[in-house]
């Protein structure tokens, strides 16, 4: 059994775990910053690196307390080292860097994608490769057939707007707090899905690539005709969503036949859209698997597991790896427009 330290600063959570190749999860916390970026509606680079800065120390020394452990008990340690804020990235690659040169532990560098793409595995021991994942979160909405560990094949992504982004957008136009996510679903439950009627983007198109700028704009719109009540507009954009999510990934399982449906990233945390994809994979015959919330939001467990699956591969890294604000899971796939930096 391998003991890996995993460091995430990649956005705004700070986040330390321990976890080992066994799939236990012998400590993990995360510290948010919903309060610091609410005022703006949205995450603020410079407040968020500062804050990393001011509580990673204190999270590693909480999760290796909590599990009784040293830093002479772990085998490795795993920090993000991107796609996200940069200030942020570094916080928790340098943090990493110390540690490991200190301690004479290899460090692996993990991608935060792959962080979310393998979390699953953590979760359900029974899951294994290839699976195609939808990859949700505030800053991707990507679908991947994922063979192995570092092996990945991007079959389609948003040309516009990310499905979280839209959520928290959405969810600003409704007056919600920030993050818009977990407020829209609340807010779901009292409403009409069948009230407002909203767009579908690219829904039936070929391709399976997303697009959310327009159910945007028809939120903009349904909000400032004041003829809606805000749990009928939430109802209704959820259900949107759900709808696109669900045709796009019925298109990739098409030419897909990856035996395995999986959803990971802080959307998959919803429990409606979790329904709707468990649905759909129950119609195409494939087995479905989605972690539970708190590994599909931020964390750095699925950091450290990352790292356990990257260590039994036997790939570390340099303590001269760099930090990356842009880091694509497939190098190979074409750029289309949009695609935000952070995971
Ligand atoms: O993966 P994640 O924690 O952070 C990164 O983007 O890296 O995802 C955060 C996104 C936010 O946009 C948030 O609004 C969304 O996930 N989210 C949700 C829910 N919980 C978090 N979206 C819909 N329903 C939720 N329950
Ligand atoms: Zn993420």
């Amino acid at each position: 059994m391998a003991l890996i330290l995993g460091l995430e600063s990649s956005c705004d959570d700070s986040a330390a775990a321990l976890v080992g190749s066994d799939r236990r999860v012998l400590a993990q916390a995360v510290v948010g910053q919903n309060e610091a970026h609410r005022p703006f509606g949205g995450v603020v680079p410079e407040i968020a690196a500062r804050a990393h800065v001011e509580v990673l120390p204190g999270l590693i020394r909480q999760v290796l307390a909590e599990a009784g452990k040293g830093i002479d008990d772990v085998d490795a340690i795993a920090a993000t080292a991107g796609p996200g804020l940069i200030g942020g990235v570094m916080v928790a690659l340098l943090a990493g860097k110390g540690l490991a040169l200190a301690s004479g532990k290899p460090l692996i560098a993990v991608n935060h994608l792959e962080g979310h793409a393998l979390s699953p595995r953590l979760a359900d021991p029974a899951l294994g490769f290839p699976y195609l994942l939808l990859l949700v979160s505030g800053g991707h909405c990507q679908l991947l057939e994922v063979r192995g560990v570092g092996d990945y094949t991007r079959l389609a992504t948003t040309i516009d707007d990310a499905v979280g982004e839209a959520f928290d957008k959405a969810a600003k136009l409704l007056g919600l707090a920030f993050p818009g996510g977990p407020a829209i679903e609340a807010l779901a439950l009292e409403g009409d899905a069948k009230a407002v009627p909203l767009p579908r983007p690219l829904l039936g198109s070929p391709e399976p690539h997303f697009s959310f700028a327009g159910l945007k704009s028809a939120v903009q719109r349904a909000v400032a005709s004041g003829a809606h009540r805000p749990a009928d507009i939430a109802a209704s954009f959820q259900q949107a969503v759900i709808d696109c999510l669900v045709d796009r990934t019925r298109r990739a399982l098409a030419v897909s036949d990856a035996p395995a449906l999986v959803v990971a990233g802080g959307v998959a945390a919803n429990s409606a859209i979790r329904t709707a994809l468990a649905g759909l994979a129950a119609e195409q015959g494939r087995k479905f698997s989605v972690p539970p919330a708190w590994l599909c939001t931020d964390n750095a467990a699925m950091i450290a597991w990352a790292g356990a699956e990257r260590l039994a591969a036997g790939l570390t890294d340099a303590l001269d790896v760099s930090a990356r604000a842009r880091w694509p899971l497939d190098e190979m796939a074409d750029k289309v427009r949009g695609a935000g930096v952070k995971a």
